[in-house]
Formats: C-alpha cells, sequence, structure tokens
C-alpha cells in the first residue's frame, strides 16, 4: 500500500470479523513493527498479546469503569482527563465495541514500556511528562500500519492506562514499566477510511507559536 494513502486513511477500526488472525501474521506485523523510532534506540517496548479469556473479561471491566467516566465527561463538552481539569463528572453508559465483545475480538495487545529505557527529558518539568511516550508511540502506531498494510484493521487506546495498577496486577506489568496502551486488531469489513483532521494551517505557524499561520 502506498504510504501516502496509508498515512491519509488509516482510521480506527473497533468492529473485526470472526477471522481469526494467527500468530504468522501476528509475528509479521510486529516484525514490521519493530523498526519504529525510539529515544537513542533503546527500544522500550514490551508486547503482551492477551488470550486468555478471563484476563480479557477481567481488562475490560476496568477498561467499562474509564470508558463511562470519559462518555459523560465528553457529554459536557469538555475534553476528557485533560490536563488542569477535574473530573467530578458522573460516568455514563454507552456501548463500546471492544469492550462489549473484547471475547471476540480477534487481537488484544498490551504494550508497556520499560522507564529504565526512555529518557524522561521532561520529567522534571512541573507539567505531565509527554516526552516518554513519544518512545513507544511510534511502535504502537506502526502496528496498526503493519496491519493496514495486510488488510487488517485496529485501534490504539490508552483507558487501560488510567486503571495501570490495577492492570498491572492483572497482566503481571513489571515495575518501573508504564502500560503505554491497549491495541485492538483484526479483519474488518470495512476501513473506517474518512478521516476528519484539521488543516495545516490551523496547526502550523511561523517562526513562533503565536507566529502567522503556514499556508502554500
Ligand atoms: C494516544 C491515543 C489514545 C487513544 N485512546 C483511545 C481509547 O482509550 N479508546 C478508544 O476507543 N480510542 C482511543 N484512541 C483512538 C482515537 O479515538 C482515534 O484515533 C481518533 O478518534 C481518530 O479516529 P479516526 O482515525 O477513526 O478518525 C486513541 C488514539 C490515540 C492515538
Amino acid at each position: 500500500m502506498d504510504l501516502q494513502e496509508a498515512m491519509r486513511t488509516t482510521g480506527a477500526a473497533r468492529v473485526f470479523t470472526d477471522e481469526a488472525v494467527g500468530d504468522d501474521l501476528l509475528v509479521d506485523i510486529l516484525d514490521d513493527a519493530r523498526f519504529a523510532p525510539s529515544g537513542g534506540n533503546r527500544q522500550p517496548w514490551h508486547v503482551a498479546v492477551v488470550r486468555d479469556a478471563a484476563i480479557r473479561r477481567e481488562i475490560a471491566e476496568l477498561m467499562r469503569g474509564v470508558w463511562e467516566e470519559y462518555v459523560g465527561a465528553a457529554a459536557t463538552g469538555v475534553t476528557p482527563f485533560a490536563f488542569g481539569r477535574s473530573i467530578d463528572i458522573a460516568p455514563s453508559a454507552a456501548p463500546n465495541a471492544v469492550i462489549d465483545h473484547i471475547d471476540r475480538v480477534p487481537v488484544v495487545l498490551a504494550v508497556a514500556a520499560d522507564l529504565h529505557r526512555v529518557a524522561l527529558m521532561d520529567g522534571h518539568l512541573d507539567r505531565p511528562a509527554v516526552t516518554a511516550g513519544a518512545s513507544v508511540y511510534p511502535f504502537c502506531w506502526n502496528i496498526v500500519l503493519a496491519a493496514r498494510a495486510r488488510g487488517l484493521g485496529g485501534v490504539i487506546t490508552t483507558f487501560l492506562s488510567r486503571e495501570e495498577p490495577a492492570a498491572a496486577d492483572i497482566l503481571g506489568l513489571p515495575s518501573g514499566h508504564a502500560l503505554a496502551a491497549t491495541i485492538f486488531l483484526g479483519h474488518v469489513d470495512k476501513h473506517p477510511t474518512k478521516l476528519t483532521r484539521r488543516p495545516v494551517s490551523a496547526f502550523t505557524t511561523i517562526d513562533r507559536f503565536d507566529g502567522p499561520p503556514l499556508t502554500r
């Protein structure tokens, strides 16, 4: 698949067919994804392929609580869990394809990052650190792209990360590791390719962040 087309048309897929994804295919996907960049090329990721039905159910219940908080907050028009926002908003139940049908999702991947192998360049600042994630999310996105290249769809999610302490026990997350993402993959009937994104001029300015927009 053409790289430009892949970037412009790979949307979040949360509904999958029942077609199984074999180990050969999954290893091929991870074998491509591992070429992602990371700070100092430390490659801090560890992937758990979650197959056990009981473990899946337990993590789904953790995700459900977070999802309901998310829906409740989003309904008020705020960005849920955003910096500087308190979240004393009532949770709201809503269907969620990957949580409700986690037993049928072909591939569930928990992706951890070893924080001993990540440079926390902004870890000392008086705001949430973001640079550590940059050493694991390109890898996560490569997984979705590598899946797409083989006709599969998928989605990166972070709702389980909010429940990391509880999820750590269930998944055997080693100490010093962060639960960066839970990725769902599978074959799809249809790829969600019509993506809504802001135009370049809405997020690019010249010289300074308060500079004039970059346009053609
Ligand atoms: C860092 C990150 C975290 C995300 N977390 C979640 C999540 O917790 N649950 C979920 O359903 N989707 C999650 N998503 C998927 C986004 O909702 C999705 O990429 C976005 O809405 C754009 O969707 P589209 O590509 O189909 O247009 C996440 C995506 C990223 C990159």
